[in-house]
């Protein structure tokens, strides 16, 4: 078998880079590990800024997004009883971001591959990079127990955090650079109207809490947790009592609860990984770097990534313009590193910190009360959450 571009995992940074090449006529296979039902029962953040939703646009995938998505212009921070609502779309001169779910961003991307008759090999194993520093690399792999090789000009990683690309890079190339925060986030969703109609981020003495939402019945929340819990070890009732405990009375008094259709525990960290290509090997997304859910940055991230690496290709492929694909790993670094930071400051001011009890709690709460009397901070802050430009 052969194509132009190979790539590795079909979750949003896979399958929305084929979808961009495919309709400048650039042919590529997608080969992922797990089944579709699988990649589509994965429960994820769901906070799109606009540079996302312009790349959905421009892949022709955006219509069911433009429909269902809810435009916020405000985000709130909650700290005990104190509430700040961050102006959004007064702070940044009218930008908002999107609620709307990555799970659905998958499902239609799905959809648009299959319209146009793309390929994506699912339940792919043991797919293996080969010849990644010479001009016809290869991957073989196993499908239906028959061994497979894929021939192609370019090689994609685009795997996520556990993914085989990353890990083909010689150790004397690859730099990490890596932050394991001492808690997760214990998460469920419920078929419940949500509390607010936008977000509620909340840092209280019990730690930090999240108010979410994926529509007009469906609430999507989190609250700190150990980072090894088991999710099974939280009863509904557990779950909510924290809740309420952790958010401010007046908000605590109007949420509705109710069964946890969906309920995990997702560790805490922030990872980047340099340089983003190896020879004819290209990172992008979840493979090469990761963030905190806090900010909502992941999959924004991935987004810039496939817009920068789709330029490229299709410069490559269109007039043989090799910059783009020389200029790549720099920068999407510069713009990741940004992100990164950004998560790792909304992380550091909302969570309970089990080593700062005293002088960094009390740093913490004058972060907050800044925050609250400074329009040039919270400027900050809307820049970053709706993100920054590509
Ligand atoms: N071979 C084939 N496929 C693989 C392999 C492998 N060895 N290893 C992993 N995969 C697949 C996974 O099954 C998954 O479907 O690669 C896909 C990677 O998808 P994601 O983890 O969703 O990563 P990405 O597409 O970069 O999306 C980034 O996802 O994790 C969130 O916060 C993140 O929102 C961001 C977004
Ligand atoms: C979510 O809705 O799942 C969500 C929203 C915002 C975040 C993280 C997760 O920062």
């Amino acid at each position: 078998m052969d194509t132009q571009v190979g790539i590795i995992g079909g979750g949003p940074s896979g399958l929305l880079l084929s979808q961009l090449l495919h309709l400048r006529g650039i042919q590529t296979v997608v080969l992922e590990r797990r089944s579709r039902d699988y990649v589509l029962g994965r429960i994820r953040a769901g906070v799109l800024e606009q540079g996302f939703q312009a790349l959905m646009r421009r892949a022709e995938v955006a219509q069911r997004m433009d429909r269902d998505g809810q435009v916020h212009g405000g985000v709130n921070i909650a700290y005990q009883e104190d509430r700040l609502r961050i102006d959004l779309e007064g702070l940044t001169g009218g930008k908002t971001v999107m609620v709307y779910g990555q799970t659905e961003v998958t499902r239609d991307l799905y959809a648009a591959r299959d319209a146009l008759g793309g390929i994506v090999i699912h339940e792919a194993e043991d797919v293996t990079p080969h010849d990644l520093e010479s001009d016809q690399p290869y991957l073989t792999f196993t499908k239906d127990g028959v061994a497979e090789r894929l021939d192609c000009d370019f090689v994609i990683g685009c795997d996520g955090y556990h993914g085989v690309s990353r890990q083909v890079i010689p150790a004397e190339v690859l730099k990490t650079f890596e932050r394991v925060y001492p808690f997760g986030w214990l998460g469920v969703l419920s078929q419940t109207p949500p509390v607010n109609e936008e977000l509620i981020y909340a840092r209280h003495d019990t730690g930090f809490a999240l108010c979410s939402l994926r529509g007009p019945e469906l609430s999507r929340y989190y609250v700190q947790c150990r980072a090894d819990e088991n999710p099974d070890d939280w009863s509904d009732a557990d779950f909510w009592q924290r809740l309420k405990s952790t958010i401010p009375a007046e908000v605590a008094a109007r949420l509705v609860t109710g069964p946890a259709i969906e309920k995990s525990v997702a560790p805490l960290r922030s990872f980047v990984a340099e340089p983003m290509r190896w020879g004819r090997l290209f990172l992008a997304g979840d493979a090469a770097h990761i963030v905190p859910p806090t900010g909502a940055k992941g999959l924004n991230l991935a987004a810039s990534d496939i817009h920068y690496l789709s330029e490229a290709l299709i410069a490559w492929y269109g007039e043989g313009d090799e910059r783009g694909l020389e200029t790549y790993s720099a920068r999407a670094l510069k713009r990741i590193w940004k992100a990164e930071r950004f998560s790792w400051w909304m992380t550091q001011l909302l969570h309970k910190f089990p080593e700062n009890e005293g002088f960094g709690d009390r740093i913490q709460r004058a972060e907050f009360d800044y925050l609250m009397s400074s329009r040039a901070a919270q400027t900050v802050l809307a820049e970053n959450y709706v993100g920054l430009p590509y």
